[in-house]
């Protein structure tokens, strides 16, 4: 089985950005970008999700399990739903602003909003679209707050909605247009007078970074042996980044792009090695049968690809030529995301959970300070320091363990050879120094005044299982089917080395009549949180992923859709704020700084039990956005607004 893309193809592929960036990308006929039956995205616009959008949106009436009125939440909650819909308290407005396949503004030499989106679309014009299943993102203002630049995740792709006939047939084409829905958007965004944000088209920022951008890679583990492949023999740069999950951002203006379940897309040996089986690589992977036609996901061949995935992914969204890099230093696991703060000593730490069941939750502290310049005084801060993995004790006491080469076991004896090894084999460190195996940890968010941290472990039906690690205090529920939410406060500044952990919430339905199923909950019911932000007054956002294999199941069957909800840190009080369409989940969220307008992003509308949807029957379980029947759902970046102006949520 050849290669059609392989590296060596890469820096003359027409579909490939050189380290250039964007900008070498060349101009193609409007005829091109033309969908077949001739509808530009204007006219869907108007005619489609237009018009469908006065009929989608309304606003969502309280029901008795939103009667929760005491507290500092101050919108009315909205109930739980399986519509198709996104459901909003009253007074608040959705408008929805970029959609998988809408185009970036990405400046093409040709009218860029021209580029129509259509289930046949090739990939070079998804390369100019947005990618699939929007993940985290951040805004990074451009002088005046209500402009900058929304930076964008792309996870997944669901190939049954990709192409015309989904995976009935499989080319080289279609492998390429996947690799193209993946990666990273950045648009630049304003808000009219009107109160509506737009994508400005076209954008000397705009980008999409995927799954074929040419990257560095740094940090003690870059040019390791097992780095080294056919097609990088130095083992220092790699093509594209995977599975881009939740995010972070850095004082010095980059973004940080996470890699999660990158192993899905390798075709893995039957007779795996141990680091293989650790990580989940596997005959198979997922089924993305990426590596029929790009050799570089077939472990076999290509054995050492894989170490080239699964770290935290830097780049300045300023500069749509940055090329980005993949700091090792982070770590290697399935990152979920990236949350940074400093130490007062100004040194850079991050917070990473890696989502997995029975996997950790990582701290990262540079050895350097941060310095005033931006990112060309700081190319190199997240490439030197220490990483350390958290222990929950169950006394409340909690202590950072350092995954450092010659220490807590990383030894000779233990079959640990640098820290470069230690840093590619993350998770066996972590295991050696005797990290607490948590409930898949997801987002981590911090509290602006208080610092206190959060971090949602959002669920592990594998807990207590025959064989399996069994419960403690800070996973304490056996088949875990409805997650927690833990909170901690450092002993000392972000830099410190013990801390104080208690749990925040159990998730579930303060209305079930099985115990095991109520949780904690003082409010509203939801399961499998995920997304976290803290905003800058402090009130604690959750979005949920009830996974769409029991969504509506067992211990989520009172739950609907998924949602997100505002907690009140203080007093513990959680209101429902939104509700997304059916099969959806909510990941994905960012205030502008004046607080009046919150991005969103719906992922997957529309996924059904089986994770994948059936060509044929695109709109079987959604179409959001669109009206019912007019064509596939898309996942989008939503602007909730309040109709009065107001602060969102107060
Ligand atoms: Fe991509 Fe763990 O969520
Ligand atoms: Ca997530
Ligand atoms: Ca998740």
């Amino acid at each position: 089985m050849g290669s059609n893309f392989g590296p060596a193809d890469e820096v003359s592929n027409p579909l490939g950005p050189s380290l250039t960036g964007p900008s070498s990308i060349q101009p193609f006929a409007l005829d091109q970008a033309a969908s077949p039956n001739g509808v530009t995205r204007r006219g869907l616009l108007k005619g489609g999700i237009g018009a469908a959008m006065s009929g989608l949106f309304r606003p969502g009436v309280a029901d008795a399990r939103s009667a929760f009125r005491p507290g500092s939440l101050g919108f009315e909650g909205v109930a739980v739903s399986t519509a198709d819909q996104v459901i909003v308290p009253r007074g608040y407005s959705v408008q929805v602003l970029y959609s998988w396949g809408d185009a970036t503004g990405i400046a093409t030499g040709v009218a860029a909003d021209t580029v129509a989106f259509s289930a046949s679309n090739t990939a070079l014009e998804q390369t100019l679209q947005a990618g699939m299943h929007h993940d985290g993102m951040h805004f990074f203002p451009l002088g005046r707050g209500n402009h900058g630049l929304l930076v964008i995740n792309h996870e997944y792709t669901d190939d049954g909605l990709l192409h015309v006939d989904g995976m009935k047939t499989w080319t080289p084409e279609k492998v390429r247009k996947a690799q193209a829905a993946h990666g990273v958007s950045v648009i630049e965004i304003e808000r009219l007078k009107s109160g509506n944000w737009q994508v400005i088209r076209p954008s000397k920022y705009a980008r999409r970074i995927t799954s074929y951008t040419p990257m560095r890679l740094s940090g003690p583990a870059a040019g390791e042996a097992r780095m080294r492949t056919a097609g990088d023999p130095e083992g220092r740069t790699v093509l594209g980044t995977l599975n881009n999950c939740a995010h972070g951002h850095t004082p010095w203006g980059t973004y940080l792009t996470c890699e999660e379940n990158w192993n899905a897309y390798f075709h893995g040996r039957k007779d795996a090695g141990l680091n293989e089986a650790r990580y989940g690589v596997k005959p198979n992977g997922f089924g993305y049968r990426w590596h029929e036609h790009d050799e570089r996901f077939d472990v076999v061949k290509h054995p050492n690809e894989q170490h080239r995935f699964g770290w935290v992914v830097e780049f300045d969204p300023f500069n749509p030529n940055d090329t980005p890099v993949k700091r090792t230093a982070l770590g290697r696991i399935k990152h979920e995301g990236a949350l940074m703060t400093t130490a007062q000593d100004g040194r850079a730490v991050v917070y990473m959970g890696d989502d997995e069941r029975f996997e950790y939750i990582y701290k990262f502290i540079s050895r350097d300070r941060v310095r005033p310049g931006g990112y060309v005084k700081n190319q190199e801060i997240l490439d030197h320091g220490t990483l350390y993995a958290a222990r929950l004790d169950d006394s409340g006491a909690g202590a950072w363990l350092e995954l450092m080469f010659g220490k807590n076991g990383l030894t000779a004896a233990n079959g640990f050879t640098s820290q470069a090894d230690v840093l590619i084999r993350t998770r066996q460190a972590a295991d050696q120094a005797g990290a607490t195996r948590m409930d898949r940890p997801e987002w981590i968010a911090l509290h602006p005044s208080t610092g206190e941290m959060f971090v949602s472990l959002t669920n592990n039906t594998e807990r207590g299982q025959p064989g399996k690690p069994g419960v403690d205090r800070a996973n304490p529920r056996a088949q875990n089917a409805l997650g927690q939410i833990v909170r901690w406060r450092e002993q000392g500044d972000a830099a410190a080395m013990t801390f104080r952990w208690s749990q925040f919430v159990l998730a579930g339905d303060p209305a079930a009549s099985d115990a095991a199923l109520r949780g904690t909950v003082k409010g509203d019911a939801f399961g499998s949180p995920d997304g976290l932000m803290v905003d800058a007054r402090g009130l604690l956002w959750i979005q949920t992923d009830i996974a769409s294999t029991v969504m509506g199941k067992g211990a989520n069957a009172s739950l609907g859709n998924n949602q997100m909800l505002a907690a009140d840190p203080l007093s513990g009080e959680v209101r429902r704020f939104l509700v997304g369409p059916r099969g959806c989940e909510l990941t994905g969220i960012v205030m502008s700084a004046d607080m009046r307008s919150l991005f969103v992003n719906i992922q997957h509308p529309g996924e059904p039990p089986a994770e994948r949807n059936e060509p044929d029957q695109p709109t079987a379980v959604s179409s959001w956005p669109q009206a019912p029947g007019i064509d596939r759902p898309r996942s989008s970046t939503i602007v909730i607004t309040r109709d009065d102006g107001g602060v969102i949520g107060t």
